[in-house]
Formats: C-alpha cells, sequence, structure tokens
C-alpha cells in the first residue's frame, strides 16, 4: 500500500505507527495530530530506528495538514480524550464525538477511498459517528476493541494454563465496556477446549477479569493502554493490506445480524482489502444471547447522548 494515516500521535497513535513501520505495511505513515510538532517528532523518533529494526515504510508527521494525508488508504482515527482513574469509556463522549466528526470529515476530504478504522472511545459510538461523518458504505467504516479485548483475555488463559498464547484461539462479542462478551464456548487451545482445561470459577474470573482489562491499567498509569491497542490495530491494518480474510471479532455495522440493526457493534468479522468482507453469524445459547443483548443496550444508551448532541 501506498499510503497510511494514523490520525492522533498520542499513546495509541504513535504506537499504531510504529508497530504498522516495524511491519513494513505501506512505502508511508502519515502521523498527524493538532498538538504543534508532536506528530512530527514521534515520526521523525520512529523512522530514526529503521535501520535499527529493519524496516524502509517512511514515517511522516505533520500538524493538522490534512493535504499531507492525502490518498490514504487506510485511515486509522485515534484522536480524542483517553479516560482517566474514575472515568468509564462513556464519560468521554462529550469531547471525542467532535472530535471524531471533525476529523472524519477532513480524511474523507483528501483520502475518499480509505477504509477507516477508529480506536477513540467510546469505541462502538465513536465508530458510529464516524460512519455517519464520513457517509461512507458501512464495510469500510469499522472499529478496533476486539482484537484487543480477546488480546486481554488470552494472555489471562496463558498464565493460567502456563501454555503460549500463540495456541489460545478465542472469540469475544459485544461493545467494548464492561458488558463485553467474551465466550469460553468458543475458546480453544489449539482446538482443546478451553473447558477441558480449567474449571468454571477459573474461567469465570478470566472473563471478569477481561471485562474489566482496560480499567485494571488505567488504575496502574492514569491514563489507558497503549501497547496492545497499538498492535491490535496493526494487525487489522495488515489483515486489510494484505488482504488475508482473517476472522477477527470487529465492531461493525449490524444490518439485522445476532437480530440487531444500526448500530455498531463487536462481532466476527472476515477482514481483507474490502474491509469487513463478511459478518459472521455464530450460533448464541440463551445466556450468551441474553449477555450481548445487555451489552447491545448500554452501546444504545450511549448512542442516545450522540443523538442529543445533535452533531449530524
Ligand atoms: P492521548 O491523549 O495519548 O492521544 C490523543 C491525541 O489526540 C493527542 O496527542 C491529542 O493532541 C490528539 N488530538 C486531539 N484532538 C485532535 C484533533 N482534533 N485532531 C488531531 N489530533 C487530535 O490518548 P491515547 O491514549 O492515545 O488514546 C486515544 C483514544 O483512544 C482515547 O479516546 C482512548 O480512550 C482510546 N482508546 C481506545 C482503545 C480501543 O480499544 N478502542 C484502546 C486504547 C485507547
Ligand atoms: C482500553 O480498553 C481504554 O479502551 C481502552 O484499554
Amino acid at each position: 500500500m501506498n499510503k497510511i494515516t494514523v490520525i492522533g500521535a498520542g499513546n495509541v497513535g504513535a504506537t499504531t505507527a510504529n508497530v504498522i513501520a516495524q511491519k513494513d505495511l505501506a512505502r508511508e505513515v502519515v502521523l498527524l495530530d493538532i498538538k504543534e510538532g508532536l506528530a512530527e517528532g514521534k515520526a521523525l523518533d520512529i523512522w530514526q530506528t529503521s535501520s535499527i529494526l529493519h524496516f524502509n515504510t517512511r514515517v511522516t508527521g505533520v500538524t493538522n495538514d490534512y493535504l499531507k494525508t492525502k490518498g490514504s488508504g487506510v485511515v486509522v482515527i485515534t484522536s480524542g480524550l483517553p479516560r482517566k482513574p474514575g472515568m468509564s469509556r462513556d464519560d468521554l463522549i462529550k469531547t471525542n464525538a467532535g472530535i471524531v466528526k471533525e476529523v472524519t470529515e477532513q480524511v474523507v476530504k483528501y483520502s475518499p477511498d480509505a477504509i477507516i478504522i477508529v480506536v477513540s472511545n467510546p469505541l462502538d459510538v465513536m465508530t458510529y459517528a464516524a460512519y455517519q461523518a464520513a457517509n461512507k458504505a458501512p464495510n469500510k467504516v469499522f472499529g478496533m476493541a476486539g482484537i484487543l479485548d480477546t488480546g486481554r483475555y488470552k494472555a489471562f488463559l496463558a498464565d493460567a494454563l502456563d501454555v503460549s498464547p500463540e495456541d489460545i484461539h478465542a472469540m469475544l462479542m459485544g461493545g467494548h465496556g464492561d458488558t463485553m462478551v467474551p465466550l469460553p464456548r468458543y475458546t480453544s487451545i489449539n482446538g482443546i477446549p478451553v473447558t477441558e482445561l480449567l474449571g468454571p470459577e477459573v474461567i469465570e474470573k478470566i472473563v471478569d477479569r477481561t471485562r474489566k482489562g482496560g480499567g485494571e491499567l488505567v488504575r496502574l498509569m492514569g491514563t489507558s493502554a497503549w501497547y496492545a491497542p497499538g498492535a491490535a490495530v496493526a494487525q487489522m491494518v495488515e489483515a486489510i493490506v494484505d488482504d488475508q480474510k482473517r476472522i477477527f471479532p470487529v465492531c461493525a455495522m449490524l444490518k439485522g445480524e445476532y437480530g440487531l440493526k444500526n448500530l455498531y457493534l463487536g462481532v466476527p468479522v472476515k477482514l481483507g482489502k474490502e474491509g469487513v468482507e463478511e459478518i459472521i453469524e455464530i450460533s448464541l445459547n440463551e445466556e450468551e444471547k441474553k449477555l450481548l443483548k445487555t451489552s447491545a443496550e448500554s452501546v444504545k444508551d450511549v448512542m442516545k447522548v450522540l443523538d442529543d448532541m445533535k452533531l449530524f
């Protein structure tokens, strides 16, 4: 790919650009921020690792100059406030909705064909806001959360089982909040159901820790995470750039799947060069359906806050 843009050169944006460059996913990565000099500095710092870490992707930083993002194939939106201790992701909507709207309009003006991946929180509703601002097909506008949340789930399982995290396969659904729905029935260690290897109490504890995994890091660091989020976005970009047709949990627009419509929610999808190429409907038992419904309701509550802001 010729050009990938990352909006927001803060913790998540800079880490995303760094991983994309290290994976050599494009000829150029453009990092953009409103804070004067921040993107330029971080881009230069990343570019100066190229001879040490062996990559060719040029990393360029710009202060709010969208002309430099022109013709991007993929744009990642990370601009906006992160949460602080005591805040939920939903508390961020008042500030972040305006930022996401304005940024998306600029992105689309200069890169009308770009696939847009949203990261800003509250994720499911910010992805919806970007979709509204972009005026594009929903398969080209989607959000990152599920790969991060399953990454946390797999790390906790790898510790509990003392196995390689690479051998853990898992799916998770729902919104990027404490109502997310990890799915132990769809979790295996290279094909061995996790339920054969761990008891229900241990699994429940891991599921609970996963749901609150973002908050655990906010408490420890005073701001939210960036290494795993940046790596997770880069994995989505890689699937698109290399047309890998990977099956990932992604925040995608539902149009009747799982009995839900006109909202963005985490579901299993096939990710390739067209973006979300397919939404996969797996069978859920009554308990899982109930949990997914609760998660969808909590996303809808935040969507009402967005609607009341009358930005669109
Ligand atoms: P940060 O504060 O380190 O970086 C945000 C950057 O956005 C700042 O550098 C700021 O100057 C920039 N910015 C603000 N308004 C802008 C605008 N109009 N145009 C361009 N840049 C602008 O925050 P961090 O930690 O990078 O988090 C970014 C967002 O990602 C937060 O909303 C956070 O909650 C969210 N997040 C989402 C995750 C997910 O799984 N979806 C995981 C981690 C963070
Ligand atoms: C996270 O889950 C805060 O959404 C961010 O780390």
